[in-house]
């Protein structure tokens, strides 16, 4: 049957059944579905003219009448009965999302492990039939080297570079391996490609490997979305679908290529001239890249298959650069916290300095790290989503229409990213909505809403008016249905203020657990690294004002943006900072915050604004 989406005219056959969300994969036509289609987010709407089956329980629960009779669907539930029209509104489409690319680093030597030097090999004689790899390896050794290994790949070029100029040759090493010999003396480019492989976002940043230089960067959405939006919905897959984790890894592999094609395009360079490649990102992400199920993740006791770092050729995995390149996806600290959290130590030089500090990266997960060169701990809260906004219902990422600013006084204002019209809230707008409504009186700190009454005694009309009771709860217009995208109000409900209560006060105990575990108070920390986008963009006031984290009264605020990435890039660029990664490794000690006794008292504690 054939099935035609709009506004992008995209058109597939597929047969009876199917459903649509998996008619659109089909079709490539990005529709939000951020709990991987099992019908529990109700964000995948989509307006049907034709068959598409019996409303399921899930639709029922999530559309209203007036919209099932305009024709609305769940994607995720509706299935071809006939041949269709599908219209995508606004809100369901996936925009591109703003992506963090830059951050904070520090300095290193450039050291990489990917080298290039050139060697003369003379000629073997009648008298001296050494084979030509005796010969490399002879003319190696007399320069003060130790035996070459050489890949497979080279040996099979080794012929012909050896004879083209008369013995002359370059040659490119990777962690002291031949991977490529070429014919005289190449000054072609040596390069490298860092990458972040988050959740939602991945990011791919090129380095000239002979000077350090970068020369692009480029970034996509991790199409892994479309089974989901967190991890846990993502492990679901892969136990619910046969060739689940094969789906999982084709998408990371896939976009990893057109990043990397991308930034070399950008830089007018060729993809086969990258001979080395590091990967950090959480710990479910790297079992992904490498094609290894994560899924004991998700089962108590949380282990992972793997947490060591792991070293692999390019072409093992799919990827399109030179095929012997040495990918090295960076270790992990555990189930929960992973390689990315590592890039964010290398980065910001937590375990060297004296001084202690705290960073926080709140993306699906919140992780944080405290402490100094003498001792670090670290913990992980499954608290990011409402951040992200995947389990709220206004909740968007931070992509064009999210409302990312609030400011209420006495009436509502607020900014949208792009000045598009509002179609959801995103993490540090909800963070700055909560605090907002929190100084107006709107919300209690207890995290109840005010009823109206309340408002208008305050004298707030404009504030009251925006109100709603929605059965037995409350709820708050932030945008008017006229004011938002396809007509549709921006509102906040009791259960969002709930969703965002459970993850700030997750993330606050853990913060209180680790600093009673290092036997310090908020006045002993130095400095708070914010991490990530959301660290980003976030206002630590309002941070501060819901209680997401404690003031801290002698530390320095610090906004570190994509430290993961830059951690990455540090790996790239220094065997020293690689091998760094293995002492981080070493010295971060892990709590497992679900094991404390004291875990339930302090979140229940946190909860409170
Ligand atoms: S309800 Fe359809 S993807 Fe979530």
């Amino acid at each position: 049957m054939r099935v035609k989406f709009q506004p992008s005219g995209a058109l597939v056959e597929v047969s009876e059944g199917t459903s649509l969300l998996a008619a659109s994969h089909q079709a490539g036509v990005a529709l939000e579905s951020p709990c991987g289609g099992r019908g529990t987010c109700g964000k995948c709407r989509v307006i049907v003219d034709g068959d598409a089956g019996p409303l399921t329980d899930a639709e029922q629960r999530h559309l209203s009448l007036e919209e099932i009779q305009a024709g609305y669907r769940l994607a995720c539930q509706a299935v071809v009965a006939s041949d269709l029209l599908v219209r995508v509104p606004e809100g369901s489409q996936v925009y591109s999302v703003s992506i963090l690319s830059q951050g904070l680093t520090r300095e290193v030597a450039l050291e990489p492990w990917v080298r290039r030097a050139t060697l003369y090999v003379p000629p073997s004689t009648l008298e001296d039939q050494a084979s030509d790899l005796a010969a490399l390896q002879k003319a190696w050794q007399q320069q003060g080297f130790d035996d070459l290994s050489v890949s497979l790949g080279a040996l099979r070029r080794l012929p012909a570079a050896l004879r083209q100029d008369d013995g002359l040759v370059t040659l490119i090493l990777a962690d002291g391996e031949l991977i490529e010999i070429l014919p005289g003396v190449d000054e072609g480019p040596v390069l490298g490609l860092a990458y972040d492989i988050g959740t939602t976002t991945i990011v791919g940043y090129l380095l000239d490997l002979t000077t350090g230089r970068e020369l692009a960067v480029a970034s996509l959405l991790n199409p892994q979305t479309q089974y989901g939006d967190d991890v846990v919905s993502r492990i679901q897959h892969i136990t619910a679908v046969p060739n689940g984790l094969q789906q999982l890894q084709d998408a990371v592999v896939g976009a990893i290529n057109r990043i990397a094609t991308d930034a070399c395009r950008q830089a007018g360079v060729p993809a086969d001239c990258v001979y080395g490649m590091t990967a950090v990102g959480n710990t479910t992400m790297q079992h992904l890249l490498l094609g290894v199920d994560p899924s004991a993740l998700a089962r108590s006791p949380y282990v992972p298959v793997v947490a060591e770092a792991v070293s692999i050729p390019a072409q093992r995995l799919g990827l399109a650069i030179h095929p012997e390149a040495h990918v090295w996806a960076l270790a992990s600290i555990a189930g929960w916290v992973g390689a990315d959290t590592v890039g964010v130590i290398l980065a910001t030089g937590q375990h060297q300095a004296d001084e202690i500090s705290l960073a926080i990266d709140i993306g699906t997960n919140g992780e944080m790290t405290l402490g100094s060169r003498q001792r670090l701990v670290a913990c992980s809260t499954a608290a990011g989503p409402a951040f992200e906004g995947a389990h709220l219902s206004c909740g968007m990422r931070a992509a064009s229409g999210a409302i990312d600013q609030v400011s209420i006084d006495g009436d509502v204002h607020w900014r949208t990213i792009q000045n598009t019209p509002p179609r959801g809230i995103c993490g540090s707008g909800l963070v700055d909505l909560v605090a907002q409504m929190l100084d107006a009186e709107i919300l209690r700190e207890s995290g109840m809403m005010h009823d109206a009454q309340h408002l208008t005694d305050l004298g707030q009309s404009a504030l009251a008016a925006r109100i709603r009771s929605e059965g037995r709860h409350r709820a708050f217009d932030l945008v008017l249905p006229q004011e938002g995208a396809d007509g549709r109000p921006v509102r906040v409900s009791q259960r969002d203020i709930r969703e965002l209560q459970l993850a700030k006060g997750a993330i606050r105990a853990g913060i209180e657990i680790l600093l009673d575990e290092l036997g310090i108070g908020h006045a002993d920390v130095a400095r708070v690294y914010l991490a990530g986008a959301f660290g980003n963009y976030i206002r630590p006031e309002s941070a501060l004002r819901i209680g997401l984290m404690p003031a801290f009264p002698n530390a320095e605020i610090v906004p570190v943006g994509n430290a993961a990435g830059s951690g990455a890039k540090l790996a790239l660029l220094s065997q020293s900072a690689r091998d760094e990664t293995r002492d981080i490794v070493r010295l971060v000690e892990y709590l497992e915050l679900s094991i404390l006794p004291e875990f339930q008292d302090q979140f229940a504690a946190s909860m409170v604004f």
